[in-house]
């Protein structure tokens, strides 16, 4: 068990506002708020200075693990979720082997224990013959899907393989949509460029919008749970706009693709900035912005997906996609904030609140008494630089390399226990299984 920390003065932040109060921790718990007597804890943190913020959910990551772990692992992943303020994730199924099975996500589930510094759940990979482990695997994030090939061989394309899995079952389902027909005939066209700059035109707008056409109308159809991963076209935030309300769906956008945007970032990082779906022009980035500012796109999460400079080294059509994300992106949402681009409470609901709300997750998000004690002080006034070689993924890369930002984690606490300060990890500290209600 955790000693009880009391937080002095702490300004705290939820999307309803700001309140300068104390807060204490037992037993992993909030125990109390508001104005709390000194003798009641055994470690007392001045936070007069700094904001408290429930700890964030990063409702997309890739750890590599089993399987993949030269570019990460849980260990590695969950350290650099706790140096950002991350203190839950929830991990995809593209790994080696791929989590399509009942046994494979409880092998996960106990790596995971022994080795995650912060909360974890998992999402069940869906496949064209595993419909029965879809519904029936106790407690995940929920399912997902490849609509188009990304990293892995998991995918169901199929339209009618699709609408078997949309009718049948209630548990959330989350699409990476993309349109494999489109991305295929793309891919031919672009087979002998060298130019990284073409990714954006292998995996098209067109392929992003027809995918989750589909599956926001499969969704009303069977009026079934459907949460849209990393949204990146202005194209789906107008379709959305329209769409969203006929059924329970609700969408999420990766900061890369609001602050990166091409031609530039593909001159620059080439290989590096590649990622699926891609990230686009300034334009897309625009109205993806604005789609978050208006509520169309619900929350934020990074889609994390390392991989090394070994095999970012390799040409176009030849290199991997993904980047890493969950160390950076509270960060780079304060940095934000402190611009007068959003309010602290605005990073909250994205980062914290919503992520919780839409995937039932019980007693976090939020602090208030009885929730978990799983929360992040802030110094918004901390200037740092995003730096190659300096972070706590097992790649040691950011496509953010060089960012001077402002605003930073400088304690994480989960489960009550201290897991991030000053800079280092107590890997002593074990996260635990999210509850999905
Ligand atoms: O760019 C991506 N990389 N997008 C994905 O959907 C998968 C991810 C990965 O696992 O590398």
């Amino acid at each position: 068990m955790p000693v009880p920390i009391l937080i002095k003065n702490a300004r705290c932040v939820s999307s309803q506002g700001i309140v300068q109060q104390d807060v204490l921790l037992v037993d992993g718990k909030i125990s109390k708020t508001g104005q709390i007597d000194a003798r009641q804890a055994d470690q007392i943190i001045d936070a007069s200075h700094l904001y408290l913020l429930p700890g964030a959910l990063d409702p997309q990551v890739h750890f590599r693990d089993p399987g993949l772990t030269w570019k990460e692992d849980l260990r590695t992943g969950s350290m650099a979720a706790a140096a950002g303020g991350v203190t839950s994730f929830f991990d995809m199924p593209n790994t080696k082997p791929s989590t399509i099975t009942i046994e494979a996500m409880q092998d996960r589930k106990q790596n995971a224990s022994e080795k995650c510094v912060v909360n974890y759940n998992f999402f069940i990979g869906a496949t064209s013959e595993n419909i029965d482990v879809l519904n029936n695997v106790k407690n995940v994030a929920g399912i997902k899907i490849f609509m188009g090939s990304s990293t892995g061989d998991l995918l169901v394309s199929d339209p009618r393989e699709l609408e078997e899995i949309f009718a049948n079952g209630s548990r959330l389902i989350a699409v990476h949509a993309e349109d494999d027909d489109i991305i295929n005939a793309a891919k031919e066209i672009y087979k002998n460029s060298t130019d990284f700059n073409d990714h954006q035109f292998v995996r098209p707008p067109e392929a992003a919008l027809k995918a989750t056409t589909l599956a926001v109308e499969l969704s009303i159809k069977y009026q079934r749970r459907l949460h849209i991963l990393h949204l990146t076209t202005q194209d789906e935030v107008r379709y959305l706009e329209i769409q969203k309300s006929k059924a329970p769906i609700s969408a999420e956008v990766c900061p890369q693709h609001i602050l990166l945007s091409a031609p530039f970032i593909y001159e620059k990082l080439g290989a590096y900035a590649q990622m699926n779906p891609p990230i686009r022009d300034m334009q897309h980035g625009e109205a993806l912005w604005q789609g978050l500012v208006d509520g169309v796109i619900d929350c934020i999460a990074t889609d994390h997906a390392p991989h090394t400079h070994e095999e970012k080294a390799n040409p176009f059509g030849k290199a991997p996609a993904g980047m890493p994300g969950v160390e950076t992106s509270l960060p780079l949402m304060l940095d934000r904030a402190n611009r007068g681009m959003c309010k602290l409470e605005d990073v909250v609901k994205w980062m914290c609140e919503k992520p919780v709300e839409l995937y039932k997750v019980k007693n976090k998000g939020h602090i208030l008494e009885g929730y978990d004690a799983d929360l992040v002080l802030v110094d918004m006034q901390q200037q740092k630089t995003i730096e190659n070689g300096k972070l706590f993924t097992k790649v040691n890369w950011s496509p953010y390399d060089g960012w001077k930002t402002t605003g930073w984690p400088v304690t994480t606490i989960v489960n009550g226990h201290i897991v991030f300060q000053d800079g280092g990890i107590d890997e002593g500290v074990k996260g635990q299984e999210i509850l999905i209600a």
